[in-house]
């Protein structure tokens, strides 16, 4: 395989047209699949935090903007095609900082802060606790809360259980009903920190331990609602954070989370839509970096939970790249481009992999900050553009709560400038329900198309597909060219029995339902 050795954006542009092809061999064990791809694994993150909130999924019920109760009905309705199973609130590293009841009661009334980790932004208030609930009702999701150890107390996050999940005759409760909500709503997922070696506190792992099992224990499961209990896990290679926390607090947690950005370098993260062939391939190393530190978790884990009862969910994940010249610094804003695309995919693919552990990814975020699924217009025209890590999760929804099927690759590997390989093709496979079966496929090279064999492990009698490509890497969709990544019909594929050929263009994703 040649080395990849351009380095401007004008030399990725030559590698838009196709010159030659390289062969691989995806064999799928059809016969082999165990687990359960959990639905949480398409998980979503709306942080206070720039606009993803304000202006992203809420514009209050006196906007201009189209919107139901104040929810953008854009936003809300391109959201339900995506069928998010799982949103994560009020952050990320907000959560510790924030103080659930400043945002109950009428909007008019509710204190003000400000929002110390994102730029200054004086935060209103005005979407709060019931504003999220109900949002996670219009979605049809479960709601993921994080609740603040790092400057919050005890008894705060006790009766914030309370107000959310308590039926009876409570003072939490009836606090509730006097804000106008009668019946309690059904919380699952409950985060006892975020980030708590960092903006969440910056404890020991140690420390943290000990926090979890005291705040843990004031969170009363209430009648009908029994919640699953998350600890604040490591930051991506801090298998120490993990070791201590499985050894301290063990199965009074349900799970553990873990965070992985693809960033390669803090001090200079890169521009979202302006990059070399050498940097994207860079970015592909790092992403497929995550399987190491998934599996290596996992196998700490397994030391002292070899059942695996305690999951691992890596509830932030994503690209973090330069914000956009002349956003808000502190907001995030960025773009998202073909090259998010395929991160999305390949990292999708990996936690595929090991479900069996890994029950839940949250990717950051929902809206206009980081690696998101859609971006509003900044000037308040109302306009809103679907990303292509959009049309990802999308094309992707055959594989929630399908089972998993294990495949092996035969295929050609990249080289980095650092002399590091990466195989040139990623795949996924699962079995549906009703008996058919998705399958993912990714070809990473920039030059080469992919010739791909697929033994399906089983006859199959048809075929249907759709690919994510576009003419180059750094494509993207902004509110004047909304569709320049969108999927479109695959039919290139030839079906002979267990035994499925096609030829994948350069930097494409294909997903196909076989029956
Ligand atoms: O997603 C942005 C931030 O990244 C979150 O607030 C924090 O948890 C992480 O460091």
């Amino acid at each position: 395989m040649r080395r990849i050795t351009l380095t401007t954006l004008a030399a990725a542009l030559l590698f838009a047209a196709p010159t030659t092809a390289s062969e691989a061999t995806v064999t799928i064990h059809a016969d082999q699949g165990k687990y359960k791809i959990n639905k949480e694994i398409y998980g979503q993150f709306a942080e206070h935090l720039g606009s993803c909130i304000y202006g992203g999924l809420w514009v209050g019920p006196d906007s201009p903007i189209p919107n139901t109760d104040g929810y953008r009905s854009d936003v809300v309705e391109a959201l339900r095609r995506l069928q998010v199973p799982v949103l994560r609130w009020p952050g990320g590293c907000f959560a510790d900082d924030y103080h659930w009841m400043d945002g109950i009661g009428p909007r008019s009334q509710r204190p003000t802060l400000r929002n110390n980790n994102w730029g200054g932004t004086i935060e209103d208030n005005s979407f709060g606790t019931h504003e999220f609930l109900n949002l996670c009702e219009l979605l049809g999701c479960e709601p993921y809360v994080s609740g603040n150890v790092g400057s919050g107390t005890v008894k705060e996050m006790a009766q914030w259980v309370e107000y959310m999940t308590s039926d009876g005759d409570t003072p939490m409760a009836r606090l509730r009903r006097q804000n106008g909500r009668e019946k309690p709503w059904h919380v699952k997922y409950f985060g006892i920190g975020n980030e708590a070696w960092g903006c969440g506190g910056n404890m020991t792992p140690e420390y943290y331990s000990n926090e979890f099992r005291r705040y843990n224990t004031y969170l009363r499961d209430q009648p009908g609602n029994r919640l699953y209990r998350i600890a604040s896990g490591a930051s991506d290679y801090d298998y120490n954070w993990t070791r201590v926390l499985m050894r301290n607090i063990g199965r009074r947690m349900n799970a553990l989370s873990v965070h992985y950005y693809t960033v390669r370098n803090w001090g200079n993260k890169g521009k979202a839509t302006a990059f070399s062939p050498e940097e994207y391939l860079l970015t592909v190393e790092k992403c497929l970096d995550v399987e190491n530190v998934v599996r290596r978790h996992c196998q700490i884990m397994d030391e002292t939970d070899p059942e695996k009862h305690i999951a691992l969910m890596v509830d932030e994940w994503g690209t973090w790249w330069d914000e956009e010249p002349g956003t808000i610094p502190g907001h995030l804003y960025q773009q998202n481009s073909m090259r998010d695309a395929i991160v999305a995919a390949l990292m999708l693919n990996v936690y595929h992999k090991y479900v069996d552990r890994v029950r839940m990814a949250n990717i950051a975020q929902m809206v206009n900050v980081l690696q998101a699924m859609i971006l509003t217009d900044q000037e308040g025209t109302g306009h809103m553009v679907l990303t292509p890590t959009y049309h990802v999760f999308e094309m992707y929804k055959g594989f929630q709560e399908a089972t998993h099927l294990p495949l092996d690759i035969a295929c050609d590997s990249l080289s980095t400038v650092e002399g590091k390989r990466v195989p040139s093709v990623s795949a996924s496979a699962a079995r549906q329900a009703d008996g058919s079966m998705t399958v993912s496929l990714v070809n990473v090279s920039l030059e080469e198309s992919s010739e791909l064999t697929v033994q399906l492990g089983a006859e199959a009698r048809e075929v249907e597909g759709r690919i994510l490509t576009s003419k180059q890497i750094a494509d993207f969709n902004d509110f004047s060219h909304p569709d320049v990544v969108t999927p479109a019909p695959f039919n290139k594929t030839r079906l002979k029995k267990d035994r499925l050929t096609l030829k994948m263009p350069p930097r494409s994703i294909v997903v196909l339902q076989v029956k």
